[in-house]
């Protein structure tokens, strides 16, 4: 999920694979690693900035005209020196970095320590390869063929290069859903996660496909499927400027990041739902299943958007597990004197993982005699290290100071959490079994809803101007149209409100005008008749409504002003799409009145204060 960087051909490597990996820091890390070849591979890696990896290497032999780089998003082993990437095989023949994640690199570790490989670091990174390792030692091929074999038998998402001692003069490049691309100079080639490395040196830029390896030396590169068919590959000439580039061609992270969507839940689902066999695994609890099944209560403590998905959370596991849970602001809950009882288990919930009202709260917790368990998107981050247990989002780096893949990742997780612990409890029903496999389906009917971002442009444009707004929901919506608030807050400053739909009829109505928008939440679901009712009690007060509806729904369509037609999904997934359109109006009215939207006014992307 970071940062690779790669280089052959005639100039000295390193000072490129530096400054390339410097172009790559938008994308977020935690540690940096470099190897490099000149008659034998040298490695430095160290935890930390790019910088500390230049200060690792001032005195140190840097010279070789083929090396690569690494910048790592921890996923597997929290960020230190000895998890940084490049990660080398027992023998030392073989050298990799890699972005993604080897989800049966459990498997292949074990069948590895079977015969007697040994690891020095937490990593699924380190397990593959010592897996090239094993095919090469044990068959009479080359590298970029055991390479080929071991990709054959991984399971997960890559973008990897692999250096070989033997084979010197070769970088081996491969790439299953962490993209890869390749600079075509002059004899020379950059190598890079994406192209904003590449182009200070040259604009034509091959992408390499899923399933796809290339082998690259300074005199040319060819390109072979996993098969062992040699592909063409298409040069494309990139036109894109530097900053446009490390936006991805976004305009910003925000919507880069919303957009990403599709991808960052299929990570967080990767390797922890069996829909065969309709199971879920979250290998981050299996030490704490005894006491998930003795649970009484749930306590979530959160802030912000990770708060509006505790909220979400808690109509997970009271639908599926069905035992009580709590939802705590934790800069309420650290000064409340809080009851904690037998039996209570607090789950804290944060994208950065360094909120500092969070942390108090689950040192609050702790103190208290609760287990503790943690959702973060940082591995290694304070709470993750704060927390007995937990599991990460794996969304990838967020950038936007606004949350949006955090938000669905931390949905997913939850999802899984609740199916996971009331199977541990034997409680899990045939209707929620069936939610299993429907999840493999989320990030196709995300796709679905941001693709309609231009439509939702245009109602954006509508309502860019309006002082306030309201944005109601039902159910597993409620959460949703609060998160909605807040998102139109906190990037257009506009003042907006979510509440309970029912609720309007107690205060909120009066609000209702020709000028106040309101966004309804109203997907087909057992309360549908009832926001169909609350949206034709605003339109009679001239109220402008704003509907996200169900595809096909055409009783809505007839009495507010736009909808916004979203898949359909069982109810319990619904929140994951019906934030969609939310981020993106938010999105759109924010750029519309021209305001930072990747860094409002007054916000820090972690509240590491009190
Ligand atoms: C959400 O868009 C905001 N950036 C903010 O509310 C954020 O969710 C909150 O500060 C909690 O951050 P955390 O998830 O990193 O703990
Ligand atoms: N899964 C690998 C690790 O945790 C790679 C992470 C990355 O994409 O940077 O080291």
């Amino acid at each position: 999920m970071c940062g690779i960087v790669g280089y052959v051909g005639y100039r000295k490597a390193y000072p490129i694979i530096i400054s390339g990996l410097k172009r790559l820091e938008y994308r977020g890390y935690d540690s940096a690693g470099v190897a490099l070849y000149d008659g034998k591979i040298k490695i430095y890696k160290k935890k930390g900035k790019v910088s500390e990896l230049e200060k690792l290497t001032k005195d140190k032999d840097t010279e070789g005209t083929i090396g690569m780089g690494h910048t790592r998003w921890a996923t597997h082993g929290a960020p230190s020196d000895e998890n940084s990437h490049p990660h080398v095989s027992n023998s030392g023949n073989f050298s990799i970095i890699h972005n993604g994640i080897i989800e049966n690199y459990s498997t292949l570790k074990k069948e590895l320590l079977g015969r007697g490989y040994t690891f020095n670091s937490a990593t699924d990174t380190e397990v593959l390869v010592n897996f090239i390792e094993d095919i090469y030692e044990n068959n009479e091929i080359d590298a970029t063929e055991a390479v080929r074999i071991a990709l054959n038998n991984v399971i997960g998402a890559y973008g990897i290069v692999v250096m070989c001692k033997a084979e010197p003069e070769k970088l081996i490049v491969a790439r299953r859903s962490s993209p890869i691309a390749i600079g075509v100079g002059e004899g020379e080639f950059i190598i890079a996660s994406d192209a904003t490395p590449i182009v200070e040196h040259t604009k034509d830029v091959v992408y390499l496909n899923d399933n796809e390896i290339a082998v690259i030396t300074k005199e040319g590169y060819k390109v072979l499927n996993l098969k062992n068919e040699s592909q063409t590959p298409y040069i494309h000439t990139i036109e894109m400027e530097l900053e446009a580039l490390e936006k991805g061609g976004y305009d910003h992270f925000m919507l880069k990041e919303i957009f990403e969507q599709p991808r960052s839940i299929a990570d967080s689902i990767r390797g922890r739902i069996d829909p065969e066999n309709k199971k879920v695994w979250l290998g981050g609890l299996v030490d704490v299943r005894k006491e998930l099944a003795q649970a009484k209560r749930f306590i979530f403590v959160a802030c912000g958007t990770s708060w509006h998905a505790g909220l979400v959370g808690e109509y997970l596991f009271e639908e599926h597990i069905r035992i009580p849970v709590e939802v705590e602001y934790a800069s309420e809950f650290r000064y409340r004197n809080p009851v904690i009882q037998e039996g209570d288990i607090v789950i804290a919930i944060s994208q950065s993982g360094e909120t500092a009202d969070t942390l108090a709260a689950i040192n609050l917790a702790k103190e208290r005699g609760a287990l503790v368990l943690g959702i973060c998107n940082v591995v290694g981050s304070s709470i993750s290290r704060a927390t007995h247990a937990g599991v990460y989002t794996h969304a990838g780096p967020e950038i936007g100071v606004a949350s949006t893949k955090a938000f669905t990742a931390q949905v997913s997780v939850l999802t899984m959490m609740a199916l996971f612990i009331a199977d541990l409890k034997g409680k899990l029903t045939p209707k929620s079994r069936s939610i299993i496999p429907e999840m493999l389906q989320v990030p196709e009917k995300v796709r679905h809803i941001v693709n309609q971002s231009d439509k939702i442009k245009e109602i954006a444009a509508t309502f860019k101007d309006s002082p306030n707004c309201l944005y109601l929901g039902r159910g597993s919506n409620f959460p949703v149209a609060l998160e909605g608030a807040l998102k139109l807050k906190e990037i257009s400053y506009i003042h907006a409100e979510g509440y309970p739909a029912a609720e309007m009829k107690h205060g909120p109505i009066a609000l209702i005008d020709e000028n106040m928008p309101v966004i309804f939440i109203a997907t087909k679901d057992e309360s549908y008749e009832k926001i169909v009712s609350n949206i034709e009690e605003v339109a009679a007060r001239k109220g402008r409504v704003v509907a996200i509806v169900t595809e096909g729904d055409t009783a809505v369509r007839n009495i507010a002003e736009f909808v916004i037609e979203i898949p359909e999904i069982d109810p319990s997934l619904m929140p994951l799409l019906s934030v969609i359109p939310l981020q993106i109006l938010s999105y759109h009215i924010a750029v519309m009145r021209n305001c930072n939207v990747d860094q409002p006014r007054n916000l820090a992307k972690s509240v590491t204060v009190e």
